[in-house]
């Protein structure tokens, strides 16, 4: 699958504020830091100084305002970015008119979902050898509450065969998380180009413009959508400054612009439904830009996780990531969580999770690897999903190993699942409960857990 080679006009100059570092990967430029105000351009003194918006901009640039958060809100979430670019936003779009969908589904999706009462797993959805574009190409498998009020989420998984040409997508109705599983996938954004890797992640906040493209052949990603709050880091309490996510570790794009007129598609999705326009040139035109309302990456492979080195299994929350709030202290909307490599030393204890039963609900994907509490049956691509108050726990081998095993420090290498937890279940599409490979032996996963109980002796007999 040949992938298009796209040419941006590549920044010239950066003026990030201090303390940010730029970055190098290829031939894209990151500024490093999370939640940042950065300032970029991609011509020299494109960017007004001391002011937002002077009478004329340089090089005929309009100033234009992207408002990631009401006007008022707290200054720790108040989001928004200026952008300088070749033609307000006005000028990419025109009269819209409702399109399909494909497969795309959004919460509450009432009329066609299921609530399974079961926990479910699913095969990886294979990659057909159709024409599928980042946008044709989405398959939702979950929703949870409800879009239009801003709250809840949907699991989806994206299947890539095709470059987007001259087709461009924003969301309007959630950030999206991009979780790369197999093969690179590059965003042209406003913004600038990001480009991930499977371990690599991608955040695209609500209303931002891209176009996606492949890198290197077809590709696999899970994609949370997410209706809430935006993803921010968690608060670290007792374990202080230091690990999980560093903020420095998050790249966001230098400025950089297509200068590209001629005939192009926008496609919005907007309470539910998807909708497009024609435009007259490449909306990628953002020649500089400044704020701390941006696409962003992050390379899974940097979280410094914290775990137990006496005994116990912690809670997973410990390995969060990022977060979307509620409102509720800590209640999340959305946690993402991962599974990354790390040592065991615990002692005296049962290492992989627990079994248990959660208010919230679980959606968990495997990107590479094995997944310690499920080395049978979960594998690279493929999904699971543990709705509120459903028990789940480690299988029927990794019970009985773990059970047995001597406690000496071990790595668990070469793995990274993760999850994706929310405090509203989430509802199958009809994708999910009739096309998508469900693994129809789930269950049976836990069959051969053993009935051990002797009321004889309180030493295990086994
Ligand atoms: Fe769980």
């Amino acid at each position: 699958m040949p992938s298009e080679v796209i040419t941006m006009n590549r920044p010239v100059q950066f003026s990030p504020l201090a303390g940010a570092r730029t970055t190098v990967e290829g031939s894209l430029a990151y500024m490093s830091g999370f939640g940042n105000s950065f300032e970029t351009e991609a011509l020299p003194n494109a960017l007004p100084v001391g002011r937002n918006s002077p009478q004329k901009c340089n090089y005929g640039l309009y100033a234009e305002q992207l408002s990631g958060s009401p006007f008022t809100a707290p200054r720790s979430t108040n989001e928004r970015s200026w952008l300088y670019r070749i033609q307000p936003g006005v000028k990419h779009q025109a009269r819209y008119r409702k399109v399909s969908g494909g497969l795309i589904r959004t919460a509450p999706n009432r009329e066609e979902s299921t609530l399974p009462i079961g926990q479910m797993r699913w095969m990886p959805v294979p990659i057909p050898g159709e024409k599928l574009t980042f946008l044709t190409g989405l398959r939702t498998m979950t929703t949870a509450g409800d879009a239009e009020g801003q709250a809840g989420m949907a699991a989806h998984i994206a299947l890539v065969t095709a470059s987007m040409t001259d087709e461009y997508f924003f969301n309007a109705d959630g950030e999206l998380m991009i979780v790369a599983q197999q093969g690179r996938l590059r965003f042209a954004t406003e913004f600038g180009v990001i480009e991930i890797e499977p371990g690599e992640i991608c955040v695209i906040p609500r209303g931002i413009i891209f176009r996606c493209e492949l890198v290197d052949g077809p590709a696999r990603a899970y994609v949370c959508e997410n209706y809430g709050g935006a993803f921010t880091l968690p608060e670290r309490g007792p374990i202080g400054a230091n690990c999980l996510a560093n903020a420095r570790d998050f790249l966001t794009p230098a400025a950089s612009y297509e200068d590209k007129p001629g005939k192009a598609l926008l496609h919005v999705k907007w309470c539910g439904e998807m909708f497009a326009t024609e435009l007259e040139a490449s909306p990628l035109d953002v020649v500089a830009w400044h704020g701390n309302y941006y696409p962003y990456k992050y390379d899974l492979r940097r979280f410094s996780p914290v775990g137990a080195i006496s005994y116990d299994h912690p809670d997973p929350s410990i390995f969060t990531v990022l977060t979307s709030p509620s409102g509720e202290v800590g209640t999340a909307n959305i946690d993402f969580v991962i599974f990354p490599e790390r040592w065991m030393v615990a002692e005296n204890t049962f290492r992989p999770p627990w079994y248990h039963r959660n208010i919230m609900s679980e959606f968990m994907g495997l990107i590479y690897g094995v997944y310690d509490a499920k080395p049978e049956g979960f594998v690279p691509g493929g999904a699971s999903l543990h709705n509120m108050m459903l028990p789940h726990g480690p299988d029927t081998p990794a019970f009985e190993q773990a059970s047995n095993e001597p406690m000496l420090p071990k790595k668990l290498t070469g793995t990274m699942a993760f999850m994706w937890e929310t405090r509203l279940p989430q509802r199958l599409t009809k994708f999910a409960s009739k096309d998508a490979p469900i693994d129809q032996s789930y269950l049976g996963c836990w069959s051969g857990l053993k009935r051990r109980f002797d009321p004889s002796t309180p030493e295990p007999q086994w």
